[in-house]
Parts: structure tokens; C-alpha cells; sequence
């Protein structure tokens, strides 16, 4: 709270002090573009952190690499229960690969990976359209149990390639970037979410995917969270998507 005081003009700009400490960065940051860019970043990062704090309650487990997230995650997994993957954002297939041998040997797995594989579709986040291209073709990924769906993922993706697994527990690895896919592929796959099911974002910090959580996922469905990286979350469904009652059948005569 501001000093009482009988200056008939009184000075609202924040404490000498913070002023001081402020000139100093400021004059820091117009010398180095690269500190700029590393203090931007570290905002980012401690933004993400305020917006888990808020949603949760809590900071989630904190892992240092998504890999250490990823095999969190794996613990959820029932072993009594097939999986279903889909995976949104294959690119070269680090992720598909990291994964295929956290699951190991099991059989009842179906994994289904949607990219174009020429690249994000418009520039995003310092990258420009067209990066992770590879070369329009999946990766050489050699596994019975995976299936591409090489092209946009808004002509891919069909409702029946989630439904049609009702007894699966299922497992979706979002990493398209960009919002737009994004919250397509959530439209079309959220309802059909079911409790215990896993949900990946490799984005979360970002703009893009957070936004698809804090419009579409969060306002939704209850999810816990599992863990999170400097980037990226983990979450479990506790209660699925709250999907509005289908409109009552016009009957002739009505
Ligand atoms: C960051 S890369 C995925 C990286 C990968 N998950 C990994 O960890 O190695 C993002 C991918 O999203 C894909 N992508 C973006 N928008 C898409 C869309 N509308 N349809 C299909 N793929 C898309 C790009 O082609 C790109 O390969």
C-alpha cells in the first residue's frame, strides 16, 4: 500500500529501487540479444509454473527430461488392459521410438501416428513453416502394432480410429505445436476419453497447446496431473468430458 503522504503530486512509479534493478536489465538486454532471449525464455518457463500452481493448487512432479515423464507415465499403464496410442506429431520418430521400447514386448498394443511429414504448416515459435519436415515420409519404423496416417491430421484423424477401441485404455501424445491441429484433434478424441486414460502435451509451456488445455481440455473433463517438464505435461482423466446431452429427436407431428 502507497505512504500516506501531503505531496500534492504524488510519484506512482514503483520503488527507486526496483527502478534501479529495472535500468540495469533493461541496459543488459539492449547490449546482448542473446541474454534477451534467455531471460524471455526463463519468463516463459516461470509463467508455465504460475499457470500449474493455479490450476492444481501445486507445482506437479517436476521431472528434468521428458523421458523421465514418459516412463512416469508408463507406470499408469494397466498391464491388464490393451492399449491404444495415438500419437499427434511423429516427425523423425524419436518420441514413437522412445515409447515402442518403453512398452516393450506387449502384443496388445495399436498405435496410430498422424503427421504430414513435410513440417509444421505456418511459422511458430521462432520456427518457420516447414520445420521437422521429413521429406513427406514416415519414419522406418518397423512395427507391426504402428500405423501412419501420412497427411494433414484434419483429413487423417477419424472419429472411429479412437471409438472403436472402447476397451482399450488409451494413450495420446499431442506434440503438433500448433494450435490449430491441436484442438482438432482434441474435438474429435476428448469425448471419447475415459478415466485412466493418458494425455501428453510436449508443449504445454507454449501458447499454442496451452491454449487448447485452458479452452477445450481443463473446462471439460478433471484431469490429474502426472508430472511435468520445463515444457511439457503428463495428465490421467479422472472424469471424462462433460459432453452436452444430444439435442431430443424431432418425432413427425411434434
Ligand atoms: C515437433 S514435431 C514432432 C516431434 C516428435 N513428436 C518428436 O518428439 O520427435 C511437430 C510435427 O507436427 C506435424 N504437424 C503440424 N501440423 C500438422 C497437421 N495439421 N497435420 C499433420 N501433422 C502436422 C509436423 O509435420 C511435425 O512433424
Amino acid at each position: 500500500m502507497a505512504k500516506p503522504t501531503n505531496d500534492p503530486f504524488p510519484d506512482t512509479a514503483p520503488p527507486a529501487s526496483t527502478l534501479a534493478l529495472q535500468a540495469v536489465a533493461a541496459r543488459a538486454f539492449r547490449a546482448s540479444a542473446l541474454l534477451t532471449t534467455k531471460a524471455v525464455n526463463v519468463g516463459r518457463v516461470a509463467d508455465y509454473v504460475v499457470w500449474q500452481q493455479r490450476t492444481w493448487n501445486r507445482v506437479p512432479k517436476l521431472f528434468s527430461r521428458r523421458e523421465k515423464l514418459w516412463a512416469a507415465m508408463a507406470e499408469r499403464l494397466d498391464p491388464k488392459r490393451p492399449l491404444l496410442v495415438l500419437e499427434f506429431g511423429v516427425a523423425h520418430g524419436y518420441a514413437t521410438a522412445q515409447w515402442l521400447q518403453l512398452l516393450g514386448a506387449r502384443r496388445d498394443v495399436v498405435w496410430h501416428g498422424y503427421d504430414r511429414f513435410t513440417g509444421l504448416p505456418r511459422a511458430w515459435d521462432g520456427h518457420e513453416a516447414g520445420a521437422f519436415d521429413n521429406g513427406g515420409v514416415a519414419p522406418a519404423i518397423d512395427d507391426p502394432r504402428v500405423q501412419w496416417h501420412v497427411g494433414d491430421v484434419e483429413d487423417t484423424l477419424r472419429p472411429a480410429d479412437v471409438t472403436g477401441h472402447a476397451d482399450h485404455q488409451r494413450l495420446i501424445l499431442f506434440d503438433l505445436d500448433i494450435y490449430e491441429p491441436t484442438a482438432f484433434a482434441w474435438n474429435v478424441l476428448g469425448p471419447a476419453l475415459q478415466p485412466g486414460d493418458l494425455m501428453y502435451f510436449d508443449e504445454a509451456m507454449d501458447a499454442d497447446e496451452r491454449r487448447v488445455l485452458d479452452e477445450l481440455v481443463l473446462p471439460q473433463m478433471t484431469v490429474e496431473a502426472v508430472g511435468s517438464t520445463s515444457l511439457a505435461l503428463g495428465l490421467q482423466v479422472v472424469t471424462p468430458a462433460r459432453v452436452p446431452a444430444a439435442e431430443p429427436a424431432v418425432t413427425a407431428g411434434a
